[in-house]
């Protein structure tokens, strides 16, 4: 297993489309446990293949204390949406930046795990938003696309000067 590199903004890279995944084969399931090791270390709770320049519809989450209950989707769909929270989010390939975004507060999802066989999925609270967050990322979106367009300019803002300041250590 190996960790990856994780692409940060502003990188164009993050905005990459990425493709339904065709082929359940031996390279999939290194690419999952590859990007559950990454998403760990980081140390994460959701990672996109997108973020590590892998541009298929495929994304792991873990959201429990132990770290101890992976969860894998891939050519994940939402299939059922309904009601609405507001949550302060962050993200791997944003570092530093913490935002409220509305996303809705119970979904239902359809997806297929690293064998290709098809599971229904129902989430609310943390886990509903981490899916939603993470499926963002598959359509080259990150959280900061959701904020107001002046929130989103002062975070900009703030990641350039922390950029600059690591830079000057
Ligand atoms: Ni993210």
């Amino acid at each position: 297993m190996a960790k990856l590199n994780i692409l940060t903004i502003p990188d164009k890279r993050l905005k990459t489309k990425a493709v339904a995944v065709e082929q359940f084969d031996s390279e999939l399931v290194t690419l999952v446990a590859d990007m559950l090791d990454t998403m760990y270390a980081a140390p994460g709770i959701g990672l996109a293949a997108t973020q590590v320049d892998v541009h298929k519809r495929l994304v792991v989450l873990d959201i429990s204390e132990d770290k101890d209950q992976p969860l894998c989707l891939i050519n994940a769909k939402i299939t059922k949406k309904t009601g609405h929270q507001l949550h302060e989010e962050g993200c791997l390939s944003v570092p530093n930046i913490y935002a409220k975004v509305k996303r809705a507060e119970l979904i239902e999802v359809e997806a297929q795990n690293e064998k290709g066989e098809v599971f229904q999925l129902r989430a609310e609270g943390l886990l509903a938003i981490c899916i939603q967050h993470e499926l963002d990322h598959l359509e080259g979106i990150v959280f900061l696309d959701h904020l107001s367009p002046l929130k989103r300019k002062m975070a900009l803002k703030k990641l350039e000067k922390e950029k600059q300041e690591n830079e000057n250590d």
